[in-house]
């Protein structure tokens, strides 16, 4: 049985703000499992940017609907979903949660042993076997899935991980496939050093070049530049196993590197595979080597702050998805996506600490009975109310914007006052 530290005892799952007055006093849930540090406290005002493929049209559905699934702790269920953990937690705007960290399951920020009893799931095996948390940028690039690459598919990789990896309930065919919708319409973050096939443009600075010269001839058999940096197959390198080989965008936003994370950074990466594969490289050459894998990993606007005005943004988006159940006069989905959205507004709720936002919490606990409402509606099939409550709904949120964002000097939202984690 997993010890629980008193920060996980403290963790209750009340934030569809029905809970109790003592709750909205705690920091915000994501603070205790990030690093307490600096690096992780700047981690969460400002994670990865979420990049999708499709960046000029309005995502379609599925792909929205598995946007708030994939922040959703509920799809998680059982003990997990409890905590508060949900696929964005450690896969942090599709990219990846470098600054995670619980000290039952975590060797070093960004790693957890996934399959530890902390977990309560049916795959604990009883070995200290943290793994590093891979990016799912660009993922439906990157089949096999896993960092042994047991799965070929998203569907079956994401319906183990909810299900036999943290404890869920079997997910609805619906929910599963915008989730997979959702995890394919994640791009690779813009690089522009890149050309076609992965080339360096020819005006890349000249150790860069000089690094591509030595890459081609000694790892792009693996890490095809044409093929996002990878080859869609395993190989022992040398750390401990047999793995998937990783692509190589976004190296910049990913460390520490391997599954394991036991290279700090590229330098050791190089060193590895210079022992490994017997190149000899010397310092210049490997000073080169660098310049390149910073050039390929190079991400443009990598992170970007998280604000009130963008939480709110989404909040109205994603309640926007109840259109099509309430059209579709579809009770059950409609309460499902109403649960989601409900608990997103728990997550803002935790933003606003303390007495003096008091009114602030007050607020969004209305707007979050208001949203039940329209569900009550639903359930009685008074549907064309419902829709009607719904707009309402959002008008309301649009313009209660103004006062929480007038309210946020000192929660978490306000850059220069904002409330440290304990
Ligand atoms: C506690 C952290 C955590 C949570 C929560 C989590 N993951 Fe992961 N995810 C990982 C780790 C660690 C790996 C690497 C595991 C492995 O090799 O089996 C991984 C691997 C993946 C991969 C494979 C990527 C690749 O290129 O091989 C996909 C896809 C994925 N997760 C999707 C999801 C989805 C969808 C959810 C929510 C339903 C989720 N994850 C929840 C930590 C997490
Ligand atoms: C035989 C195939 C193969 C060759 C050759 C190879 N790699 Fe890899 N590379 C892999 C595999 C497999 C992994 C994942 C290992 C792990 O997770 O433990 C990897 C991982 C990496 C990583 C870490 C990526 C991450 O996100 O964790 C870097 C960086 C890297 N390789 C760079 C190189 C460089 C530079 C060379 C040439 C000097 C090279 N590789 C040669 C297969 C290869």
């Amino acid at each position: 049985m997993a010890r629980r530290t008193p920060v996980f005892q403290a963790i209750v799952a009340c934030l569809s703000l029905t809970g109790t007055a003592a709750l909205a006093q705690a920091p915000p849930l994501e603070t205790r499992w990030t690093a307490p540090t600096p690096e992780g406290r700047a981690f969460l005002a400002a994670p990865p940017r979420e990049v999708l493929a499709e960046t000029d049209a309005r995502p379609p559905y599925a792909v929205r609907l598995g946007h708030l699934a994939f922040r959703s702790p509920a799809i998680l269920g059982g003990w997990v979903g409890r905590l508060g953990l949900a696929c964005e937690t450690c896969h942090t705007g599709g990219a990846a949660n470098v600054q995670f960290f619980v000290a039952e399951v975590s060797d070093r920020p960004g790693n957890a042993d996934v399959t530890h009893a902390f977990w309560r799931g049916p795959r604990e095996d009883g070995l200290a076997n943290p793994v590093n948390f891979p990016s799912l940028r660009g993922v439906r690039w990157t089949a096999p899935y896993g960092r042994d690459g047991r799965f070929f598919d998203l569907a079956s990789f994401t319906r183990n991980v909810i299900v036999a990896e943290f404890g869920g309930a079997e997910p609805e065919p619906w929910l599963l496939d915008a989730l997979v919708a959702y995890q394919q319409a994640l791009a690779l973050p813009p690089n522009p050093n890149l050309g076609p096939l992965g080339k360096l443009g020819a005006d890349a600075p000249a150790p860069a070049l000089r690094g591509e010269a030595s890459f081609v001839r000694d790892c792009a058999r693996c890490h095809l530049p044409s093929a996002a940096f990878a080859d869609r197959s395993s190989h022992d390198v040398g750390t401990g196993g047999v793995f998937d080989t990783p692509s190589l965008l976004g190296l910049a936003e990913t460390a520490p590197y391997f599954h394991d994370g036991r290279a700090a950074d590229l330098d050791a990466a190089i060193a590895h595979f210079d022992g490994v594969l017997e190149l000899g490289y010397d310092a210049n050459e490997r000073a080169d080597m660098h310049a390149y894998l910073a050039a390929v990993g190079a991400v443009e606007r990598a992170r970007a702050p998280r604000t009130l005005a963008g939480d709110l943004a989404d909040i109205r988006d994603f309640a926007k998805l109840l259109d099509e159940p309430l059209a579709g006069e579809d009770v059950a989905t409609a309460d499902v996506i109403s649960a989601m959205v409900r608990r997103q507004l728990g997550r803002i709720h935790e933003r606003f600490p303390g007495s003096g936002h008091a009114g602030v919490r007050d607020i969004l606990v209305a707007w979050s009975r208001a949203l039940d409402g329209v569900i009550g509606m639903a359930r009685r099939r008074d549907f064309a109310p419902a829709r009607d409550a719904l707009a309402a709904w959002d008008r309301t949120v649009a313009s209660g914007g103004k006062t929480l964002e007038a309210a946020a000097a000192g929660s978490f939202y306000d850059p220069e006052g904002r409330a440290s984690p304990p």
